[in-house]
């Protein structure tokens, strides 16, 4: 094994284009040396969610281009990488097939090792490259797309705790944003609205809270936002405040049920010996659920990891790290690697069928 190892990571299983360079040291320090993220979101905007073939013909123009930045922002040439990794999926097929395609020709051409890397591992394998920590931790992914408590136990080992049964957080976010008419993404939005909102006014639901186990479910609540908009506006057109009231009633809500999944979630991970408690994905941008978050870790006296918010969203530097990881490992792929729609993190966990941004869920 060489002492230092740099992988060229590539992201395009959602709407972001994303090419990055990270190199493992001596001492496992590991260093981003660029991290370049190209977003679609103002392709997209006009339709109210992410169209696959749009997506998929935008990650085909720009991948070269990021890439080509990537290089040049850490001053390398493909051949000065270990090996070339991609997300080979969960996501989008189309955005998916483009990436691993580009890869396997980069690969191919530079004669350097292919590592297809699961997305949902990308996400979950941040907070060691942020915050170096050990196996076994508690992961809680919660974005546009994916929302699972994941018990970490190594590169690729993965046992979920608990899933969403229906819609993921930042999808419910997005769309209580479109039922209030408040810009996307729906989650700044409706959190900037919430400052000024009673969270107590409206008594929306809390999705099973009263069943036992980590399961999540959003659709619901969102469903609950919609009839109490409809029942206001029977009155006229929705007021300043009964927007906000219900944007903090919302939110609320959401902290309640993520905090107290977390708190169970929290207790079967720490009798299999986790030591932290980490979560990534764009939701945990969100100062109240992130505040609730870190309330629950250290009731629980567990240290907390959460990394930059650049790094939470989507972005190939998570990509580029959970290939090294697999470097390491001995993984490498065939120049023949496919592109994966699905691709569960623990393939021994029944499946969960939910449609969102990305497609079915995982
Ligand atoms: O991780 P991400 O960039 O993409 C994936 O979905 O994988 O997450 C985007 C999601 C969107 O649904 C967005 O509304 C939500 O994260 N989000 C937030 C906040 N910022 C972004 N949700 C709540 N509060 C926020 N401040
Ligand atoms: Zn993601």
């Amino acid at each position: 094994m060489p002492d230092t190892l740099t992988i060229l990571g590539l992201e395009s299983s959602c709407d972001d284009t994303a090419a990055a360079i990270v190199r493992l040291g001596p001492e496992e320090c590991a260093q981003i040396l660029s991290n370049v993220v190209s977003s679609q979101t103002d392709l997209h905007a006009r339709f109210g969610g992410v169209v696959p073939e749009i997506a998929a013909r935008a990650h085909v123009e720009k991948l070269d281009l990021c890439t080509e930045t990537a290089l040049a922002d850490a001053g390398l040439r493909l051949a000065d990488c270990d090996a070339v990794a991609v997300t080979a999926g969960p996501g989008l097929i189309g955005g998916v097939l483009a990436g691993v395609m580009f890869a396997r020709g980069l690969a191919t051409a530079a004669g350097l090792p292919l590592l297809g890397v699961n997305h949902l591992a990308g996400h979950a394998l941040t907070p060691r490259l942020t915050d170096g920590l050990g196996f076994p931790y508690l992961m809680l992914l919660v974005s546009g797309g994916h929302c699972q408590f994941l018990l970490v136990r190594g590169a690729d080992d993965f046992m979920r705790l608990g899933t969403t049964i229906d819609d993921a957080p930042g999808e419910a976010f997005d769309k209580t944003a479109r039922i209030l008419g408040l810009a996307q993404p729906g989650g700044p939005s409706v959190e900037a609205e919430a400052r000024s909102g009673d969270p107590g006014r409206f008594a929306l639901p809390r999705p099973l809270l009263n069943r036992p186990g980590c399961d999540l479910s959003f659709s619901g609540l969102k469903t609950a936002v919609l009839r109490e908009r409809d029942a206001l506006m029977r009155d006229g057109a929705l007021a300043r405040q009964d927007r906000a009231d219900l944007c903090a009633g919302f939110q609320a809500a959401i902290c309640d049920v993520l905090a107290e999944k977390s708190r169970r979630a929290i207790a079967l991970a720490r009798d299999a010996g986790a030591g932290a408690f980490a979560v990534a994905g764009g939701v945990a941008a969100n100062g109240p659920i992130r505040a609730a978050l870190v309330r629950v870790a250290d009731e629980a006296g567990l240290p907390f990891s959460a990394p930059p918010l650049a790094l939470c969203t989507d972005n190939a530097a998570m990509i580029a790290w959970a290939g090294i990881e697999r470097f390491r490992l001995g993984h490498r792929d065939d120049p023949g690697l496919t592109a994966r729609p699905r691709w569960p993190l623990d393939a021994t966990q029944a499946p969960r069928i939910g449609s969102g941004k990305r497609g079915a869920k995982v």
